[in-house]
């Protein structure tokens, strides 16, 4: 068949069919939405991948059409995960796709692991995301003619057991710890197999690129970036939310998409807790774009962006994540245990004003020995975080050792997410930490 035209143009498109407050669309109104699963073949699909520029979307913006050609290149493929462990903290995309749109999810990954040789397709989410489980089960069980099997499995939700080797990990032996790289999950993943791992928006974006086209893909972005993103923005903002935005997008209107500021800014947090404080004048010239953030030194990361207030002390928000960050080290290698636990414990003295500015030296000297010496990459994205708050907020330091911040907390989201789903009873838990659900 050919890919073609017929879809949605301009926004939204992986929101379309998106009640607001409503539940889990049904398969018929997500078929009247985007139209059958398309009967594309696997070459097919990964050329029109390519051309679409597609990119992934779990925080690494590793281009997906490479992802997907090595391991169809390989022999005794293993299952197409479906990263849905979210554990960003102010994150709530994928909860979102997981919870109120399953079946572009899963289409996705039909498509993506028929396209790369999978007979199987295992969704891994957080054991948290209750809205997102009882939406897959409800999904799956409806799902009559996909030609590979779907499963769900629940686990743990530290901020490191959603790297892509300890999901793999978690999977094959119930440690959701990363484990050292090569092999990669590509090489070797899921039960010693070729396993290709990706993110649910990013097997969402491909569930319309699959049915529509590159072309289609390519009417909304910049030409080095291409189609639209889903960004969770929070903060000092009048609607916190999950909005989908071309790329492209400048940060004035970003936020303009969430209500605008609820009060004068003074920075934006790119990318998330692995991402980079932005002052907020340089910030709102900026757009959604890899070209104008790299100018900063920041990336869309896994795609939030939170506004501090003018209220708030960057310096005591900062402090706080980075312990948060410190306390998430899987305790594997030395660097990271030790190393990101002394930057924690110096910045939260820096930000209590205990310590003297020079202390602010021996924390970037610390972020230098550290780099690139994990086994992930959680210590580079911790180490990035806290080298842009010390730029961005190291004037501070002073004040505060004379003992003068009278900022509000800002409570920026620690191991919950800012936008959690509603509460439920406890019936309604699941009743065991990992379970499985497997259709057809
Ligand atoms: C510490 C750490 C935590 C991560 N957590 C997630 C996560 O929760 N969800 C996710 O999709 N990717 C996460 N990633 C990125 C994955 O390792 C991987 O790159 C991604 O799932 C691949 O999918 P994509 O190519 O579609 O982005 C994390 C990476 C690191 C280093
Ligand atoms: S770098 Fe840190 S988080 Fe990553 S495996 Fe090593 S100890 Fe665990």
């Amino acid at each position: 068949m050919s890919v073609g035209d017929g879809g949605h143009h301009g926004l939204p498109r992986l929101l379309a069919g998106l009640e607001p407050g409503g539940g889990a669309i049904t398969l018929s109104a997500h078929a009247r939405v985007h139209g059958p699963l398309p009967n594309i073949a696997p070459h097919q699909l990964i050329e029109e991948v390519e051309r679409s520029g597609l990119r992934g979307r779990g925080g690494a913006d590793f281009p997906t059409a490479r992802k997907l050609r090595a391991v169809a290149d390989r022999r005794r493929v293993g299952p197409l995960i479906v990263n849905g462990s979210e554990t960003e903290p102010a994150s709530a995309k994928d909860r979102l796709l997981l919870g109120r749109l399953p079946h572009l999810v899963l289409d996705g990954a039909v498509l993506a692991a028929q396209a790369v040789g999978a007979s199987e397709v295992i969704v891994k989410v957080g054991d948290g995301a209750l809205d997102a489980l009882r939406a897959l089960d409800g999904a799956i069980s409806v799902r009559d003619s996909d030609r590979v099997r779907i499963s769900v499995v629940a686990g743990p939700e530290g901020y490191v057991s959603g790297e892509e080797s300890a999901v793999v990990h978690y999977l094959n032996s119930q440690v959701a710890k990363p484990t050292l790289v090569p092999p990669r999950p590509f090489e070797r993943g899921y039960r010693g197999r070729p396993t290709l791992i990706q993110n649910p928006e990013t097997l969402a974006q491909l569930a319309l690129v699959a049915r529509f086209g590159s072309r289609w893909y390519r009417e909304l972005g910049t030409v080095a970036d291409p189609g639209s993103a889903l960004v969770t923005i929070t903060g000092a903002v009048r609607a916190p939310g999950v909005y989908e935005l071309a790329f492209g997008t400048s940060m004035s209107d970003l936020l303009a998409a969430a209500g605008g500021p609820s009060e004068p800014l003074q920075a934006l947090l790119v990318g998330g807790y692995f991402g980079t404080w932005v002052d907020a004048s340089a910030a709102v010239g900026l757009r959604l774009a890899r070209e104008d953030l790299r100018s900063v030194d920041c990336s869309l990361g896994s795609g939030v962006l939170i506004a501090l207030g003018e209220s708030a002390c960057g310096l005591h928000e900062s402090a706080r994540v980075i312990t948060y960050l410190a306390e998430q080290s899987a305790g594997q290698c030395g660097p990271c245990v030790y190393g990101l636990r002394a930057i924690a414990d110096t910045v939260a003295a820096l930000a209590s004003g205990v310590a003297h500015a020079g202390e602010r030296d021996r924390v970037l000297r610390w972020a230098q020995e550290i780099r690139g010496r994990g086994a992930c990459h959680h210590p580079d994205g911790a180490v990035r975080f806290v080298e842009s708050a010390l730029r961005v907020f190291g004037g501070d330091i002073e004040s505060h050792r004379r003992g003068r911040c009278g900022a509000r907390p800002a409570g920026l989201p620690l191991g919950e997410t800012a936008l959690a789903p509603p509460r439920l009873g406890a019936s309604e838990r699941p009743a065991a930490r990992t379970r499985r659900r497997v259709a057809r």
